[in-house]
């Protein structure tokens, strides 16, 4: 394990958001293949699937641009980085609008607990707890969209939009964990120390929304449950294993129901690393290579 080794400045930062929105408007979807449904049922499941990231997208930009007014007056290059970051967001969103109307859906209220969390989410008013929440669900939403890569339905709008997601949420995980950071360094180390609860609290959640999706999303993304609840431990553990000075540690008891060790974890690639957040920023790049 090691500690901070490489990290981006905020002026990196802005100049790689920057760069990326450059490119962002012109990448449009190609929707002109119908998709042949196996059944109603798949074609349920996955208009379910896609409202999910619809509601993550919606409530990380109204988060990002909220938390952009105030860190203005301490920060005003953070907080532009926060509104371009707010703006990819947006921008997922109005991509997922259009597909989500072409597989032949419609944008659908939340369900009562998804309902229930976004609006204690929304009621977070600590920056830091705003930050850690988005970079837990950046990462498991990377996470699901690159094994939906592997086993949806291998149709070319599907890939393409499960493709722009997987490779943009990749960039946002460093990108919020340089937000935390940048946070944590003004409230101090006591403000870490308070987050020690969520973190734990969040990944146990987190875990538990996995077989919450199976039943309404399986049958679209194929994904089984042991699979993706041991991908949301693995990934959500992994996250700080590099980062030793954010000081959070995955709960040996909880991995151990998806059968890891914390020695396990040690091994890949550092996901919150400089290099990880350039590679991810190249629009260009295709997203296979991180599979
Ligand atoms: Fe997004
Ligand atoms: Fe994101």
């Amino acid at each position: 394990m090691g500690s901070t080794a490489h990290t981006l400045p905020t002026s990196e930062w802005l100049r790689l958001l920057e760069k990326r929105r450059e490119r962002m408007y012109g990448e449009t979807l190609d929707l002109s293949t119908p998709i042949a449904w196996k059944s109603p049922e798949e074609q349920r499941a996955a208009i379910a699937f896609f409202n999910a990231a619809f509601r993550a997208e919606e409530s990380g930009l109204r988060q990002a641009h909220e938390i952009a007014g105030d860190i203005e007056a301490w920060d005003p290059e953070l907080a532009q980085v926060l509104r371009l970051y707010g703006d990819e967001e947006g921008w997922h969103r109005e991509l997922l609008t259009k597909f989500i109307a072409f597989i032949g859906g419609e944008i659908r209220p939340m369900g009562p607990t998804t309902r229930t969390f976004y609006k204690l989410y929304a009621r977070a008013k600590r920056h830091e707890t705003i930050v850690l929440t988005n970079l837990m669900f950046e990462t498991i939403g990377a996470t699901t969209y690159r094994l939906a890569l592997r086993t949806a339905k291998p149709h070319p709008a599907i890939r393409q939009m499960l493709t722009i997601l997987t490779r943009d949420e990749s960039f946002h995980v460093p990108l919020n964990a340089h937000f935390l950071r940048r946070i944590l360094e003004r409230e101090g180390p006591a403000a870490g120390k308070r987050l020690t609860g969520l973190y734990h609290l969040l990944t146990a959640a987190l875990m538990a929304s996995a077989a919450a999706s199976r039943r309404r999303a399986k049958l679209f993304d194929n994904i089984p449950f042991p699979t993706l609840a041991r991908a949301y431990a693995e990934h959500l553990g992994k996250l700080f294993v590099h980062a030793d000075d954010l000081g959070f540690t995955p709960s040996r008891l909880l991995l151990a129901t998806v059968g890891l060790r914390r020695s396990d974890l040690a091994n890949g690639a550092d996901v919150l690393s400089a290099e990880a957040a350039e590679r991810a920023a190249d629009r260009s790049r295709v997203v296979v290579e991180a599979l």
